[in-house]
């Protein structure tokens, strides 16, 4: 699957060489291009991960994640490791000196001194702000809140377009159809996942949002419905998860979101399995981690896309974090 994708994109690095040094907030940072870009660069990485073993040997990522995290932490320090950096970690903000009343600008200073790139997590959606003005290093917003996870966008659309390459084309009648079955306004992965598909419309014929009566008034916040279908997405939403099950191509599921300092589940109210009326080749795809929501008896079924795309999320992970913090003729070298 990585070699198909690396056929279908033709290598344009200089997409890449402008990511060095940026701050990663939001899906909206990303065109076409520069997915494209990254998709494939992940796509070589992930074709022949050995290969470009250590671009970011003698650099310091700092891994900060103040909320639980299995896959985010753990794939961006796999990366990093990958490529041959090293790694300091902060697993609980009680540890350090935010404990004693520190403010975030005096920590992003002391950040500065001691890596070259952060990934942080935060439930406090500001957090990320706060620092951002005080860093002189990239951060990458690893999920803040109920705001944003971009990297985890990234990391599905790349799932996506390793499953159909043929969607990155620009003429072409090859589109699907995609069901999310969550809250676009509560959850980030949903709002980032998005904002990243949106820029994608030619690959779109229906976008639909799957959800249950009690969130009926709260489904987009103001403006984002409008914001995605301006940018070509036809929108359509349901409470009937069986009688829209049959249409779809992709199935996004997840219901798990952050809110302050605790997270709620959305999604109990409907539930895949083995015996859902799936077309036979709908994939499924879930940020992880899971409840009731996604049955293990759909594991070892060809839907099971969701295990591919926590792995690809290394891949796509070692691309951005070599564009970012490498100089950018070495990055020309890994394209
Ligand atoms: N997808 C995701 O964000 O998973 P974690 O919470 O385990 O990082």
């Amino acid at each position: 699957h990585p070699k198909a994708l690396l056929r279908a994109i033709q290598e344009d690095g200089d997409y890449l060489v402008k990511l060095a040094s940026q701050h990663i907030v939001s899906g909206d940072q990303f065109d076409a291009n520069t997915m494209k870009q990254l998709f494939r660069l992940a796509a070589k990485f992930e074709s022949n991960p050995k290969r470009y073993s250590s671009p970011l040997q003698n650099k310091i990522l700092i891994s900060a994640f103040y909320e639980p995290s299995t896959r985010t932490r753990l794939s961006f320090e796999s990366a990093w490791h990958r490529l041959g950096g090293d790694i300091m970690s902060i697993t609980d903000r009680s540890t350090t000196g935010i404990a004693k009343g520190e403010c975030l600008a005096d920590v992003a200073e002391m950040f500065n001194n001691y890596g070259d790139c952060v990934v942080l997590r935060d439930n406090h959606q500001e957090s990320l702000f706060e620092m951002m003005d005080a860093l002189r290093i990239p951060i990458i917003n690893a999920g803040n809140g109920t705001d944003e996870h971009p990297t985890q966008a990234l990391a599905d659309m790349y799932a996506i377009f390793k499953w159909r390459p043929t969607l990155l084309q620009e003429a072409q009648n090859d589109k699907i159809t995609i069901g999310v079955i969550g809250v676009p306004s509560k959850m980030r992965t949903v709002r980032s996942f998005l904002k990243c598909l949106s820029v994608f419309p030619q690959a779109v014929k229906e976008l639909w949002i799957i959800h249950d009566k009690a969130s009926e008034s709260e489904l987009f916040d103001a403006g984002q419905r409008e914001e995605l279908e301006a940018r070509g997405v036809c929108i359509r939403t349901t409470t009937e998860l069986d009688a829209v099950l049959p249409e779809l191509d992709v199935v996004y599921i997840n219901a798990i979101s952050w809110e302050g300092d605790s997270f709620n589940t959305y999604g109990s109210a409907f539930a895949l399995n083995a015996q859902s009326p799936l077309k036979e080749d709908a994939i499924i795809l879930h940020p992880l981690a899971r409840g009731d929501e996604l049955s293990t008896d759909l594991d070892h079924t060809a839907h099971n896309w969701y295990f591919s795309q926590a792995r690809g999320a290394v891949f796509l992970r070692m691309a951005l974090l070599t564009c970012m913090v490498e100089r950018a003729e070495r990055v020309m070298d890994v394209v």
